[in-house]
């Protein structure tokens, strides 16, 4: 319930910024945010595969991803946008942040995580809790999903699948570059 308690303190910062900059400056710089809570399933395979003893203290001290915030933009920029204005607010801390889109993986997944941690407010007392936050445009998005659907679900491999999808995500990078480009085009005529 913390965690979830967390997730709805990281959504209402995003909604407040992204409705800020639609009343000053007429632009959402969010198409959705998709929120998840791990499973206990996969808290337990997590802490087995990381070798993690099994406390409460333990969960909360090492994984960093129960609570999980997806922030989907349409344009790269306002993903940097977004983070800055996060990482301003002076109840949210960056443990670790990770850019996947400066330095894309081997198999080309795309997004910046952040993992943060923000205070939750009880009745009797004040919870530190870590969110990790991942940034991605559609594109990201839609390919990341797909990657997954193909790599978690199904099992499948090989290796001209494996360049089929990597030639998607370089083709996904610079539709992101050209679309921004003919929106930073429009805005200044
Ligand atoms: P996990 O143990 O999986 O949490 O990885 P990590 O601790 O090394 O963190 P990292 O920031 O690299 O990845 C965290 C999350 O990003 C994953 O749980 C996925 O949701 C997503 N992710 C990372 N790499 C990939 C990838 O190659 N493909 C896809 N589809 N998602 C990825
Ligand atoms: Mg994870």
């Amino acid at each position: 319930a913390y965690y979830e308690c967390a997730i709805m303190e990281v959504e209402t910062k995003f909604n407040v910024l992204n409705k800020e900059f639609s009343l000053r400056y007429d632009r959402n710089p969010i198409e959705t945010i998709k929120s998840r809570l791990k499973s206990p399933e996969s808290i337990m395979g997590k802490l087995q595969r990381k070798k993690i003893p099994f406390s409460a203290e333990e969960i909360e001290d090492k994984l960093m991803d129960i609570a999980g915030v997806r922030v989907i933009c349409a344009f790269p920029e306002d993903i940097y946008l977004l983070r800055d204005c996060l990482l301003k607010q002076d109840d949210i801390d960056l443990l670790v942040e990770k850019d996947y889109i400066a330095n894309p993986k081997p198999n080309g997944y795309r997004s910046l995580h952040l993992i943060v941690e923000t205070p939750i407010f009880l009745h009797d007392q004040k919870k530190l809790m870590k969110v990790e936050v991942q940034f991605r445009t559609i594109a990201m998005d839609f390919w990341a999903s797909l990657e997954h659907r193909i790599y978690y679900k199904k099992g499948k491999d090989n290796q001209a699948l494996r360049q089929e999808l990597k030639d998607c995500a370089d083709i996904s990078a610079q539709l992101d570059l050209r679309m921004q480009a003919i929106r930073s085009d429009i805005e200044n005529c």
